[in-house]
């Protein structure tokens, strides 16, 4: 299998997914799996590098709290909020009923749903609606490409 986003060749991306710290696990692969069931647009999902780095970077900075702009199905809410320490909280936000689902049904599975807490709105809503105390250590933006100004101002 090849990356779809970093133009490495197969080789190289096999070689980083069977020797990286995090490889995908019985969730995450069933995760990949049902995911692709919906089709074209299942490519929007983040390769499995990328949620490793994800884990990786969450524990390395000692993360307590995430935003995550973006969830669809839930890979990288499921890597973020495993780097997180028991008492972590990961926010999700998205517009999709649907494809949020199925990424609650995973945090379930996964054991991850008491630190990911899940808001259905526009983004750009639910951030201007956060307290002004409120901070976070990670933010991960994964959504409309044309919002994203909006969502650092
Ligand atoms: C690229 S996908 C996210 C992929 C996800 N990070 C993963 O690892 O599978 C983009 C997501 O952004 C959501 N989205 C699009 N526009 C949005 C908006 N204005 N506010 C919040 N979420 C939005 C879509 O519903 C979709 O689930």
């Amino acid at each position: 299998m090849g990356s779809k986003s970093l133009g490495q060749s197969a080789e190289i991306y096999d070689y980083v997914i069977a020797h990286g710290s995090e490889p995908p696990d019985d969730v995450l692969r069933a995760l990949q799996e049902e995911t692709a069931e919906i089709g074209v647009l299942a490519a929007m999902q983040i390769d499995a590098e990328q949620g490793a780095l994800l884990t990786w970077l969450t524990r390395a900075l000692g993360v307590r709290r995430a935003i995550e702009v973006g969830t669809f199905t839930g890979y990288s809410s499921v890597c973020i909020a495993r780097g997180l320490p028991e008492d972590g909280a990961l926010l999700c936000l998205d517009v999709s009923e649907e494809w949020t689902s199925i990424a609650r049904r995973y945090w379930e599975r996964a054991g991850l749903s008491k630190r990911i807490e899940l808001r259905l709105a526009p983004a750009s809503e639910t951030l201007e609606a956060l307290p002004m105390e409120e901070s976070f250590d990670l933010a991960f933006i994964d959504a409309d490409k044309t919002s994203y100004a909006s969502y650092l101002a």
